[in-house]
């Protein structure tokens, strides 16, 4: 029985039209999506029972990934020179970053306020609309928005310098606002997969990903709860860019951390966000509207290695 999607949940071993409706009232789009999830997940949401849950997502995850076998490291570094870098619009970050933003990677931009990391992600949320000649990959942006910082003018200003036209630009960048953690997971385990598949989302911004959980989790005796629901939802991420090979921003606040007499500043979101994030980019301010992007910590990008750029009434661009 062939259908005309190949990711239908109908063509997944094991469900019938009756689960793939039962599954679809749950959120659930596709066999990729499905695929994202667990089986513990899946029992939580549907009521099935464990044995089954595992056997239609171990169906699932055939149907969507194949037969995977290991790649070698040669064709892994084909693979890797491939895959389309997104351009910042700013020449010194891109290269810093090696070309512009890789693709199934986690980015995060800590700083202080007025460092410039919303105006970056603003300007990514435009950049990302460009065609793949201008460095963009042509696609839609999702803006989850946590500190009420989107700001379509800014917006308009920066699509303007990069030739392209305001309203369609506002048009392409899904602003999602979200009111507290557990909301934020629920956004990205369906509302965001449902627009990467349907709206062509290709990147995805947190702005911020820290401020929520800092709100919602205070004190020591939540550390640990907090850190834990930090974990879940960074995991999450990065199973939807795995899949489906977006581009992942966050932006992070920075905490005081004392070093002997004197105090450094450190991202937020300790050991869970070091480990969750590919890349970290710590965001300083030089002096007037000059600033200074750092590698923190990266696989690939060598450390402390910066590039210098400025915040402009067009948004962000080279010093
Ligand atoms: N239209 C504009 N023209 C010039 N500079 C601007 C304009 N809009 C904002 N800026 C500058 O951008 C800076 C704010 O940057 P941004 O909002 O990206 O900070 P942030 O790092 O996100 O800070 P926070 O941690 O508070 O969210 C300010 O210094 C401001 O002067
Ligand atoms: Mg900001």
């Amino acid at each position: 029985m062939p259908h005309k999607d190949e990711f239908d949940l109908e063509n997944v071993d094991g469900i019938g039209p009756k689960t793939a409706q039962m599954l679809q009232s749950k959120g659930i789009i596709s066999a990729r999506h499905l695929a994202l999830f667990t089986p513990e997940e899946l029992v939580d949401i549907t009521d099935m029972t464990p044995d089954r849950a595992e056997k239609i997502l171990r169906s699932a995850r055939e149907l969507v990934f194949g037969s995977r076998r290991a790649l070698k490291g040669t064709e892994l570094l084909k693979l890797s020179q491939d895959v389309p870098r997104l351009t910042t619009g700013v020449k010194s970050i891109d290269k810093l970053l090696g070309g512009g933003l890789e693709p199934k990677a986690t980015y995060e931009f800590a700083g202080e306020f007025g460092t410039g990391k919303t105006q970056l992600c603003h300007q990514l949320a435009v950049t990302v609309q460009l065609p793949r000649e201008k460095g963009g990959v042509g696609g839609a942006c999702a803006y989850i928005d946590t500190e009420e910082a989107f700001s379509p003018s800014r917006i308009e200003a920066i699509a303007k310098r990069f030739g392209l036209d305001p309203q369609q630009a506002l048009d392409n960048i899904y602003v999602i606002k979200v009111v507290n953690a557990a909301d934020l997971e629920d956004r990205i385990k369906f509302d965001l997969v449902r627009l990467v598949e349907q709206n062509n989302v290709k990147l995805v911004i947190i702005d911020s990903i820290i401020a929520l959980y800092r709100a919602e989790f205070k004190g020591r005796e939540r550390l640990a709860e907090r850190q834990q629901r930090l974990n879940y939802i960074l995991d999450w991420l990065m199973r939807v860019a795995k899949v489906y090979g977006i581009y992942i921003v966050l932006t992070n606040q920075v905490i005081d951390v004392p070093l002997g007499y004197i105090e450094v500043k450190k991202p937020a979101g300790g050991n869970v966000l070091a480990h969750a994030v590919t890349h970290r980019l710590f965001l300083k301010k030089s002096r007037e509207d000059l600033r200074v992007m750092e590698v923190l910590d990266s696989p690939r990008l060598p450390f402390k290695a910066s590039a210098m750029f400025r915040i402009t009434d067009k948004g962000v661009e080279d010093a």
